[in-house]
């Protein structure tokens, strides 16, 4: 009687949902090897406003119909997406063996507009791989962060509030496998925004993949990894002391040391635009005009992150709007700001 009523239970279609947010590096993740580990320790901030949301439907079935039965992004199927997330499940049988044994219906939409040229994958990988880990009932989020992982190296960082640092460091306990919180910063790191200017919303023409495989054979990584240990070390001093003077330093070398070993890959490839320059060019004459801490970062792509603490935001907010937003595309600025990660609904 007993297995009766369980087998009914699991037969039973379940769902599980969880909005899961984007972040930003401030020490950059660039190159990786072996299954997703990175080369070089990373930290990253967790957004706020930018994030997915995904509802995973899920029933115990027999193997041959196990896998993803349907995926909907923003309302409508998407069979591009439903082969990518399909051909990862595969990948992660041995970290979830049940997958051999579930039919999934997923659907996923994310906060902001799908071509405003914010890296989506960390959020929809990191909200997909918290479904994942709870239908597995490994709610610790080191489980969730390696799943993550696999999907998208950058996305173990999301599922932490605030700061995460990723990769061995000679300076800090954390590893290649999983994401670990970071949360000995100052009360001036506490409440960090994030105004994303959009340069350019086009789909950027060399993925973060091809990027990373570049740095196999770069002439620079054995530099890049010790500047990028030493990076995280001097940040992680800067943060917990509050010295946002040389936080942004550290954050504008790695922003431009990350575009840089793009520019020097074999083959090179430049995904910084003009109007990137001339935003970097704009935040440098206003922060040495007003000596205020406002500084830029910049993923792989165009578009720029300006960074500063709430205390300067009615000058930050002024600078943005009248500076700013006349270089960006259409006028787009996302304001963001640090967030507290993944959120079960
Ligand atoms: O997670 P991926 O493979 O998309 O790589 C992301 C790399 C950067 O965004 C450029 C840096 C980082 O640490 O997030």
């Amino acid at each position: 009687m007993k297995t009766l009523s369980l087998k009914v239970l699991t037969a039973m279609p379940s769902t599980v949902r969880f909005t899961s947010p984007s972040n930003i590096a401030l020490v950059k993740y660039w190159g990786k090897f072996g299954r997703q580990f990175p080369m070089n320790p990373s930290i990253s901030m967790t957004l706020n406003n930018c994030y997915t949301d995904c509802a995973i439907t899920y029933s115990e079935v027999s193997e041959n119909n196990a896998g993803v039965n349907s995926f909907e992004f923003e309302g409508e199927q998407n069979e591009k997406f439903k082969a990518r997330i399909e051909k990862f499940l595969s990948s992660i049988k041995d970290k979830m063996p049940m997958l051999n044994s579930l039919s999934l219906d997923i659907k996923t939409s994310n906060s902001f507009p799908h071509s405003a040229g914010i890296a989506s994958s960390a959020s929809a990988m990191s909200a997909l791989c918290m479904c994942l880990a709870a239908i597995a009932e490994n709610t610790g989020t080191k489980y969730a962060s390696e799943l993550s992982r696999l999907a998208s190296g950058s996305a173990c960082r999301s599922v932490f509030p605030h700061y995460a640092i990723w990769g061995e460091s000679k300076d800090f306990d954390s590893t290649n496998y999983f994401a670990v919180p970071y949360a000995d910063f100052n009360e001036s790191f506490s409440s960090v925004h994030d105004a994303i200017c959009i340069v350019s919303s086009a789909e950027k023409e060399v993925s973060s993949s091809v990027g990373h495989d570049l740095m196999n054979d770069h002439p620079f990584i054995e530099a890049r990894i010790d500047q990028a240990n030493d990076n995280l070390k001097k940040i992680l001093a800067a943060m917990k002391i509050g010295d946002w003077k040389s936080f942004g330093l550290i954050l504008e070398n790695e922003a431009l040391t990350l575009h840089a070993l793009m520019m020097t890959s074999n083959p090179s490839f430049i995904l910084l635009k003009g109007r990137s320059l001339e935003i970097i060019e704009a935040i440098r004459k206003f922060r040495n005009d007003t000596d205020l801490p406002i500084y830029f970062t910049i993923d792989a792509g165009p578009n720029i992150h300006i960074l500063y603490p709430d205390s300067i935001k009615l000058e930050a907010v002024m600078f943005l709007e009248e500076k700013i937003k006349p270089l960006c595309e259409n006028g787009k600025i996302i304001h963001d700001t640090i967030g507290l990660g993944p959120v079960k609904k």
